[in-house]
């Protein structure tokens, strides 16, 4: 009996090394070069570049290896022993060949990206095959001949690029109900717009022999009008509560000057600036800047220039200055400071001192006794709340794209990276959000409003401001961590990559279920089987096949919102793997 049992077992043990030993097999002769220097003592399951494994840990499931320096043919018979093969990457090569027809035993490959190689020739009939295909991308490459028609029979297809090849002949009516995203441009295809295509934009055939279309009344993203209207009104009511919560008012002209001097005739501030090597501290209060006296304005101009309202939180009011031919500042008016005037300074000297490309400048502070100022300096294209929310639906909106986005997740990381070096690696943003990180001129993005929420009154958690930034462990907003900053830049990729709001989720045309936030939510979807469902149409119906790009910041958003702050990555490794998910 025990005998038998442990044959049973031993058996079961041989099964099991049995397929993943024939997996590493199959990858040792696809990498016959040893181009990169898996080491064949190692399980392939054990940080093999660009290698992943199901969760038993006995099969192979992904691999990526884009940019690796590949050339000649794809080793026939080798990737296609991966029977449990899911994901394929192998864009940014050399290869040259033709489409390897030994692909289609990988039945259960569900992502294939091969663009920007050098392969050629017609694509097989047979690729129908791959029943389980989702996404598709062979574009940049020389392929020729004509679409197969047979691509219809990929019912589960959902992106296809095959752009910038040399396919010819008409484009093949396909039925794939679920597809969502085409890009056929730069071929040379001729003939019209097939029927089942028609929802597509016009840019996924251009660069083509396609006769036009007829103009129709087409709304933007092809949408019927009815349907438009609908997403139209909850645009509005998304945006009306978006705007109550946010309370973005619509740059109202005011004088911040009138304002402080109402409030400050007891004591009032004017004339009595220094800067900061002027040691002479007076009462009333005194504005100080950072950099000695090169400063373009005093706390007069400051006063007298017009201001718009830019916004206003619990934290206080921001303004928009324009001082006279000079330059643009933002200056937040700072309400429920707590700390006494030498602890407001400590922190804002430190603050001042972090210099970084990607971190906003504090200009200058003023303190008095009725009011607290901060000066930082003013980005022209507005914040990353405003870049992703604002006029969405509206006919004049410009969409976000996937490049941009990318950008600015980098930047901020950088820019947070460098905010956590502060006092001695201790120091805290304590507000990372979407309307607090701007965009530059480059289009990367800058992490601002640093370090004020220790310094104010702490906000009771229902404040719709911090609604679904939280890390779960905050109770206090006074009492912020690393970890819980980590979790906020968390959600702000998740926001980026869904383009839904954390601030207001719970609006039944475009986002997730009610009493959920963005975390969850996306956590809830994720934890079945990675779909695409949740990423933003506005970067799905662009050209360029990103979702391979999108799925790795999907994962590295949610394990910034781990749930245990121990597991949540450190913001320097942060950096580094939004680095790594574009390899140039
Ligand atoms: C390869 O893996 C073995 C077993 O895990 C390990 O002992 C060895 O140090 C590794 N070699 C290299 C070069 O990393
Ligand atoms: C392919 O996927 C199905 C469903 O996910 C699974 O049951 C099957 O075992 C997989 N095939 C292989 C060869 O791994
Ligand atoms: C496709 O390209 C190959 C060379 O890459 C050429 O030999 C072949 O004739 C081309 N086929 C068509 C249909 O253009
Ligand atoms: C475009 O296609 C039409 C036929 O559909 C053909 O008559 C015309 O010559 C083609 N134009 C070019 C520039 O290839
Ligand atoms: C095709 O090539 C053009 C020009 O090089 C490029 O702008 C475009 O992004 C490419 N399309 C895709 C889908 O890669």
């Amino acid at each position: 009996m025990q005998i038998f049992f442990f044959s049973l077992i031993l058996c079961f043990v041989l099964i099991f090394s049995e397929t993943i030993q024939e997996d590493k097999k199959a990858l040792l002769d696809f990498d016959s070069s040893s181009l990169l220097h898996w080491n064949k003592s190692s399980s392939v399951c054990d940080h093999w570049t660009g290698v992943t494994c199901n969760g038993n840990k006995d099969r192979v499931v992904s691999i990526r290896l884009p940019g690796i320096g590949f050339n000649g043919l794809i080793p026939p018979f080798t990737i296609s022993r991966l029977s449990s093969l899911k994901i394929l990457s192998l864009r940014k090569n050399r290869f040259i060949g033709e489409f390897p027809s030994d692909f289609i035993n990988l039945k259960n490959l569900t992502h294939l990206y091969l663009q920007h190689n050098r392969l050629s020739g017609p694509l097989p009939t047979s690729l129908s095959e791959l029943k389980s295909l989702k996404v598709l991308d062979l574009s940049n490459n020389g392929f020729n001949g004509s679409i197969p028609s047979s691509i219809s029979g990929l019912t589960s297809l959902k992106v296809l690029i095959l752009a910038n090849n040399s396919f010819t002949g008409e484009i093949p009516d396909f039925d794939l109900p679920n597809l969502r995203q085409i890009d056929l441009s730069n071929n040379k295809l001729i003939g019209t717009i097939p029927k089942s295509l028609e929802r597509f934009q016009e840019s996924a055939f251009s660069g083509n022999n396609i006769t036009e279309r007829k103009k129709q009344h087409k709304t933007p993203f092809g949408l019927s009008q009815v349907a438009f209207l609908l997403i139209l009104a909850g645009a509005c009511i998304l945006g009306v509560s978006g705007l109550s919560c946010m309370m973005i008012t619509c740059f109202r002209k005011a004088r911040i000057s009138a304002k402080l001097r109402k409030r400050d005739s007891s004591s009032p501030p004017s004339g009595n600036w220094t800067s900061r090597d002027d040691n002479n501290v007076e009462e009333g209060g005194k504005i100080i800047f950072f950099g000695g006296r090169n400063h373009s304005f005093d706390l007069d101009d400051l006063l007298s220039s017009s201001a718009e309202i830019l916004g206003k939180s619990a934290f206080g009011t921001t303004y928009k200055v324009a001082i006279e031919d000079m330059s643009t500042v933002v200056v937040k008016r700072l309400k429920e400071v707590v700390v006494g005037r030498r602890e407001f300074e400590q922190q804002m000297e430190i603050i001042g001192m972090i210099r970084h490309e990607n971190v906003t400048e504090l200009k200058a502070y003023y303190y008095s006794k009725d009011d607290k100022l901060a000066v930082y300096s003013y980005y022209t294209q507005g914040n990353l709340f405003e870049m992703l929310h604002g006029n969405r639906g509206m006919y004049d909106r410009v969409p976000l794209d996937w490049d941009a986005r990318l950008r600015i997740a980098t930047g901020a990381a950088r820019g947070l990276a460098k905010v956590h070096e502060a006092n001695n690696g201790k120091f805290i943003h304590g507000n990372i959000k979407s309307s607090n990180i701007f965009v530059d001129s480059e289009c990367y993005g800058c992490i601002g409003d640093l370090g004020l929420t220790t310094i104010m009154k702490s906000l009771p958690q229902t404040t719709c401001i911090t609604t679904g930034y939280h890390a779960p462990e905050i109770t206090d907003t006074r009492r912020t961590t690393q970890f819980s900053d980590v979790y906020s830049f968390g959600v702000v990729l998740l926001e980026l990559l869904t383009g839904k709001s954390p601030v207001s989720p719970a609006d039944s045309v475009t986002s997730p279920e009610k009493n959920m936030d963005l975390a969850s939510w996306i956590r809830s979807v994720v934890v079945h089987e990675w779909t695409g469902e949740v990423f933003d149409m506005e970067i799905l119906t662009q050209s360029g096949g990103f979702e391979e790009e999108m799925v790795e910041m999907l994962q590295i958003g949610l394990a910034c919102v781990a749930i245990k702050q121990q597991e949540r990555p450190h913001i320097t490794q942060v950096v580094k793997l939004i680095e790594d998910i574009r390899i140039n």
